[in-house]
């Protein structure tokens, strides 16, 4: 199969090295670059140096290094071809197989929806200083975005016209079809078409590598008749429930601090990155999903919910945080005090304020008990069996057995529980880590079958399975079987 350079080039582009060697050892920051314990050698201190600006390692005892292609040709003891799929795979890109054309069409077809969102994201940008955009500098300056952070995320203004962004689209050569597959414009029954946002502030959405994949767009005066927010529908390369917003301004301070700050939206995130927080993502109105889990997982472990207060406690967002700890995250939720969000939060008390947030955020498991004392079920014994059983469900589902002893015991501090209750609770535990060990073996027979085919398939096919089992794995699996690559 013949790669065209350029395509070779925008894969090692998108590929974050850091990200890639970061999965197969532990990488940590120093500096600029980071630095970890060399697989290609028996290394005693960390002698391998990881530099994110220039796509590079170096083991400075050994001497090996390369790029990230190299890397994955090395360690996992891959073809060129090979090591190329499984990069472009987690990038997302599609790559042209050989002899088919379907393939190449798709992979150009995406390519020419990421460059004509781009050229979108470059005239809403470039309209934002003409005149006509004095109603959108206004809104800018009464919220408090600063010149800096506006040209960080990239932020435009959308005109209040029908085809304001279709006629110049047309002009540069795009066509009506390639406008509507990238949710641009809209088209009606008789075929006429008009632009999707209009009359907006335009926020660019940005994939980990800083492609722009679609918009959220922000209306500039409260009318009611109007949604607040219109975001991009889903297309061949914007999948809300894949996508957490501000991933790539964000992601160097997430991997460096280790957490991240997981906000509900647009405005709650930009504000932060304003004032330093600079670790900050949001999810764009949804609950969390397993997909922008496992992306977040790339980059830390930890997680600080900044959600307003009414919001964390709803059930969908619950569920989110749940997934969360399944997915070996330390999960804890900031308490905002009422009617506040992060935004209105740290504008009105300043960073000092929310870094005190920070530190005193309480654990998802404390905030769920707290939940039940607070809404009365702990006045209600047949809830509050139910919600303890609960609560053990959940703790089992944490991939890291160490804690559950811990977590255990902090529950049962907080119930202030009897003997007899304690002991039932403990056999409770004992009974559903049963069940959940079941489930898993389950998985890993799965799984092993999943590799039986594999050994049948051509390479190529490989690593398209060995991605899809991945799916199929519980955290703590993937972790096996992440060190049985390491030995
Ligand atoms: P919020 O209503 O909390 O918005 O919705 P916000 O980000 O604080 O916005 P400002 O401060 O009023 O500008 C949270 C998120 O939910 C999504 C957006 O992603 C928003 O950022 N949302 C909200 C929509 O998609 N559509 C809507 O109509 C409203
Ligand atoms: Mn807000």
């Amino acid at each position: 199969m013949k790669i065209p350079e350029q395509l070779i080039e925008e894969i090692r582009h998108r590929s974050d090295i850091v990200e890639v060697i970061g999965e197969t050892v532990r990488l940590k920051p120093q500096g600029k670059s980071f630095v970890g314990l060399c697989p290609f050698h028996a290394d005693k201190k960390p002698s391998m140096n990881v530099n994110p600006q220039m796509g590079i390692f170096k083991c400075f005892s050994c001497g090996k290094g390369g790029n990230v292609i190299t890397y994955v040709m090395d360690f996992h003891k891959l073809s060129f071809i090979d090591a190329l799929s499984q990069l472009a795979a987690r990038a997302g890109i599609v790559l042209p197989e050989e002899n088919t054309e379907e393939d190449q069409e798709k992979y150009k077809r995406h390519e020419e929806i990421r460059i004509v969102l781009e050229a979108a994201q470059r005239y809403y940008h470039s309209l934002l200083g003409q005149n006509e955009a004095q109603i959108a500098r206004s809104y800018i300056s009464k919220r408090g975005f600063s010149q800096e952070i506006v040209t960080q995320f990239g932020i435009g203004y959308s005109p209040d016209e029908w085809r304001r962004l279709s006629d110049e689209m047309m002009k540069q050569g795009f066509s009506e079809t390639l406008l509507e597959e990238a949710g641009l414009i809209i088209k009606r029954e008789d075929n006429m078409i008009y632009d999707r946002f209009r009359g907006r502030l335009m926020f660019p959405i940005q994939d980990p590598s800083g492609r722009i994949i679609g918009f959220g767009a922000r209306q500039l005066s409260e009318a009611k008749d109007q949604p607040k927010y219109i975001n991009s529908p889903e297309t061949v390369v914007y999948n809300k429930s894949q996508v957490l917003y501000g991933i790539f301004q964000a992601k160097n301070a997430i991997r460096n601090l280790g957490t991240a700050i997981l906000t509900e939206g647009y405005a709650d995130t930009i504000t932060l990155h304003q004032f330093g927080f600079t670790n900050a993502i949001a999810t764009s109105g949804t609950a969390l999903t397993r997909n922008q889990l496992q992306l977040l997982s790339r980059y830390c472990k930890q997680i600080n919910i900044a959600y307003d207060g009414d919001a964390a406690g709803q059930n969908a967002t619950l569920k989110g945080l749940e997934l969360a700890l399944e997915e070996g995250f330390e999960v804890k939720i900031m308490s905002f005090p009422q009617g506040d969000d992060p935004d209105s939060f740290i504008r009105s008390r300043g960073s000092d304020a929310l870094r005190s947030l920070i530190l005193s955020a309480v654990p998802f498991l404390d905030f769920r008990v707290d939940i039940l004392k607070s809404d009365g079920t702990f006045n209600d014994p047949p809830r509050m069996a139910q919600a303890i059983r609960d609560l053990i469900d959940l703790i089992v589902r944490i991939p890291d057995m160490m804690q559950h002893d811990l977590l255990l015991q902090r529950l049962w501090d907080k119930l202030r529980l009897s003997e007899l209750q304690l002991q039932r609770m403990y056999d409770e535990y004992k009974n559903r880590l049963q069940v959940r060990r079941g489930v898993q073996a389950k998985y890993a027979a799965q799984k092993q079958s999943y590799s039986d085919t594999d050994k049948q398939s051509s390479s190529s096919e490989i690593s398209l399975k060995v991605t899809n089992a991945d799916e199929q794995l519980f955290p703590e699996e993937r972790e096996l079987l992440r060190l049985s690559f390491l030995n």
